[in-house]
C-alpha cells in the first residue's frame, strides 16, 4: 500500500529552486521517523536534491530514462510509474511517496495514508502539492510543533 509524506504551506507550496522553502529541523525528524526502514518513492529531481541515497531506506526513483542510474541495494529506478502504482497499491508493505510535485500529483489517488506537515504561513515557492479534499479522509491524529503541525489522514 502507498502512503505519502509532504510538508506544504497554507497555499500548498512545497518547493523553491529545487529546495524546501523553509528550514524546520523538527519536520526533517518527522520525515525520518515516517520513512526509516521503509521503501520510499520519489521523482528523479527530488532524489538528486538529496545528493546520495538516504540510509536505512530503499529508494525507488521514478525517471523516464532508465539509464540514469544503476539499481543497487539502496536504489531501484522505475520508468513505468503507473504500472508500479497499480502493481503495489494492494500490497501489505508500506511504500512512502516522498515527492516532488509531479510524483505527488500522479500518486495521490493511490495513497491510503497521508502524513501532512502543514507549515504555518505563505512562503515564496515555485512548486505546489496538488489540492486535495480533506473530506475524502479521516483525521487520525494532529500533532503540533513549532511552526507546523503534522496531520495524519486515512483515506475513507
Ligand atoms: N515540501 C516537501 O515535502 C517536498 C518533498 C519533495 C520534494 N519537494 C520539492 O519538489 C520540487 C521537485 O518537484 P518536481 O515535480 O520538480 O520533481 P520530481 O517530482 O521530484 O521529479 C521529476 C522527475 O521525475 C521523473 N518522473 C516524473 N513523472 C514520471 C513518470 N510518470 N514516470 C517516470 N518518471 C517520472 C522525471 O525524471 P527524468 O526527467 O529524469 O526522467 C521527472 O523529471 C523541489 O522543489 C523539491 O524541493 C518538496
Amino acid at each position: 500500500m502507498f502512503s505519502l509524506i509532504v510538508a506544504h504551506d497554507a497555499n500548498y507550496g512545497i518547493g523553491l529552486d529545487n529546495h524546501l522553502p523553509w528550514h524546520l529541523s523538527e519536520d526533517l525528524k518527522q520525515f525520518k521517523e515516517h520513512t526509516i526502514h521503509k521503501k520510499i518513492l520519489m521523482g528523479k529531481t527530488t532524489f538528486d536534491g538529496f545528493k546520495k541515497p538516504l540510509p536505512e531506506r530503499h529508494t525507488v526513483v521514478a525517471c523516464f530514462k532508465g539509464e540514469e542510474g544503476e539499481n543497487s541495494e539502496l536504489v531501484t529506478y522505475c520508468t513505468d510509474l503507473i504500472q508500479y502504482l497499480k502493481d503495489n497499491e494492494n500490497t501489505d508493505e508500506e511504500i512512502v511517496v516522498c515527492g516532488g510535485a509531479s510524483i505527488y500529483k500522479l500518486c495521490l489517488p493511490y495513497c491510503k495514508k497521508l502524513y501532512i506537515s502543514l507549515v504555518e504561513g505563505e512562503h515564496k515557492v515555485d512548486t505546489y502539492f496538488p489540492k486535495y479534499n480533506p473530506e475524502d479522509y479521516t483525521v487520525a491524529s494532529v500533532t503540533p510543533f513549532e511552526g507546523f503541525k503534522v496531520i495524519e489522514y486515512i483515506k475513507k
